[in-house]
């Protein structure tokens, strides 16, 4: 029996950069990825490749909608849909083999098969093939990610009511798209069809999209998403959903229980995520799941109850993201060594890729005055900003939350263009628990999408933003 210091179950975020840094700091690791390829739902079904439909479908939005104002005269644009699925295709393949090469050059030893415990100290792998083996380690990472919530009265037949997976390999685009819950999928993947022609109906049981982030976030982007055509069924609860043919009836009640038909040719379910431990054999380790199906583990090690056996990512408590799982990877092996690492779950940015782009870092206003928080509040329009203006990018807000005493930053809140990537600084900035002003102070380029954030943060501290 091939025996390991440390053994990977699921090669997603978590696992792979588990598997990496444990062999960073000398144990000998194996990975086991029921697959055959690695990078698991991010990498796969995931992260990547819904960027790659939202790049492809924002060029031929832009083409449609603003070459001709930036003096760009062509011929009208077609979507080729089987080229864009190809291509996002190739970006994933691209960056499989990437993971491959990672496995290999840490020397970390690939299984591809099925991951069950034997014992609490051993795994059995089973392949495609039938065949199995059984490994054994002195330490046991479970990073068995997740998997789409499905509603026990629709039945996604992956045809015609889909999930996210089906959804970003379609063979047409939609003429009418419903999509059921507006959180982070639904926006993302709504999106990419609204902007390619499809017509877009959201039914969403909360009050506003994007519900847990902060409530002007919500507002913000479904403004920006009904310019898209797109119409909005919130506060309305999901009944029922039928396929007849190339047909999706799908119905859905008010809170004061009225009702309303929508039909469409495809339906995309998109409620929510559940931790994924099927096939695992947790009990043979001594370990069932929690109700919600989550592994439970300590805080402080992310040890599960029972010694050497650890658990990660989706498949554990927490937001449901790429990066928390990577810097839970990271913190699990660094445990295993010996270390005491840490890691701030209040600063793990929350980002939507829709344009304009949402990102979020720490408390929402919401949190805050459920909290009893004295906070300040600034706030700074793109309609303000020179970058956006040039651009034409001009849709969206930079908030930014200070505690009403001591100038914290306590929450920064942005739509808008390159959102993604301007909320580094301020998780890097409350890392470092700096004030409003001390962000204020400092220099921001010109012309920037950053600036806003400067902007906001005089706002914040003292009411004096200047160019608004
Ligand atoms: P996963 O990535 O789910 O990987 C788990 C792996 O374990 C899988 O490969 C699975 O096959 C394997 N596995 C499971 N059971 C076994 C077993 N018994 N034996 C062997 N292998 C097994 N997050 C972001 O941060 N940014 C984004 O932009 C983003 N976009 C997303 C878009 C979509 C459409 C979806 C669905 C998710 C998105 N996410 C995004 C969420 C992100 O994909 C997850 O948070 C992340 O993949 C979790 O990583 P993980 O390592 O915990 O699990
Ligand atoms: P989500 O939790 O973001 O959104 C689900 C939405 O469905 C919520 O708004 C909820 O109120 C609504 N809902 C639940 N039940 C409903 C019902 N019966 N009828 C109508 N609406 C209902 O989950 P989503 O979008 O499925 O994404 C899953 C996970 O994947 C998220 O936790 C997210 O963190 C992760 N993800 C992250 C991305 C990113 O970081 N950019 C992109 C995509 C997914």
């Amino acid at each position: 029996m091939q025996d390991f210091d440390v053994v990977v179950i699921g090669s997603g975020p978590g696992g792979y950069v588990s598997a990496i840094r444990s062999a960073q700091l000398g144990f000998k690791v194996a990975i086991i990825e029921k697959y055959a390829v690695m990078g698991g739902t991010c990498l796969n079904v995931g992260c990547i490749p819904s960027k790659a439909l939202l790049d492809s479908s924002e060029h031929y939005y832009n083409a449609v909608h603003s070459f001709e104002e930036h003096g760009i005269d062509i011929a009208k644009p077609k979507v080729n849909m089987g080229q864009m699925i190809k291509r996002k295709a190739g970006v994933v393949s691209n960056l499989n083999a990437g993971i491959s090469y990672l496995m290999k050059k840490n020397k970390i030893t690939t299984f591809h098969g099925l991951g069950s415990f034997d014992s609490a100290k051993t795994v059995k792998v089973t392949k495609e093939d039938g065949s199995s083996e059984v490994i054994s380690a002195k330490n046991i990472i479970i990073a068995t990610g997740s998997k789409p919530t499905i509603l026990p009265f629709i039945p996604v037949d992956k045809e015609r009511i889909i999930t996210s997976t089906e959804a970003l390999k379609m063979k047409e685009v939609p003429k009418h798209l419903i999509v059921i819950g507006a959180g982070v999928i639904g926006a993302e993947l709504g999106s990419v069809y609204a902007r390619l022609g499809s017509k877009v109906s959201f039914i969403e049981f909360a009050d506003s999209m994007i519900p847990t982030m902060d409530k002007t976030m919500g507002k913000e982007l479904q403004k920006s998403i009904a310019k898209m055509g797109a119409d909005f069924y919130l506060s309305h609860k999901v009944t029922s959903a039928a396929v007849k043919g190339k047909e999706v009836t799908v119905k859905a009640q008010d809170s004061a229980g009225k009702e309303v038909e929508i039909k469409g040719d495809y339906c995309l379910v998109c409620i929510g995520r559940r931790p994924y431990t099927d096939g695992l054999n947790l009990a043979a380790a001594g370990l069932t799941a929690d109700d919600r199906g989550r592994v439970a583990v300590d805080e402080h090690t992310l040890q599960t109850s029972v010694p050497g056996i650890y658990a990660i990512g989706d498949v554990v408590r927490g937001a449901m993201l790429a990066h928390k799982a990577e810097e839970e990877g990271t913190f699990v092996a660094e445990v295993i060594a010996g270390q005491k690492p840490h890691i701030n779950y209040n600063l793990i940015p929350g980002v939507v890729y829709t344009w304009p782009e949402v990102a979020a870092v720490g408390k929402t206003e919401q949190e805050l005055k459920a909290a009893g928080i004295a906070y300040k509040e600034g706030s700074f329009p793109f309609k303000a900003l020179g970058r956006a203006i040039a651009s034409g990018d001009v849709d969206g807000v930079c908030k930014v939350l200070a505690d009403a005493t001591t100038d914290e930053i306590l929450g920064v809140h942005i739509i808008g263009a390159r959102a993604a990537d301007m909320i580094a600084e301020a998780v890097v900035a409350m890392e470092y628990r700096a004030s409003a002003e001390d962000v204020a102070r400092m220099s921001h380029a010109h012309p920037t999408y950053t600036e806003a954030m400067k902007e906001a943060c005089l706002a914040a501290t003292a009411k004096r933003s200047i160019h608004s």
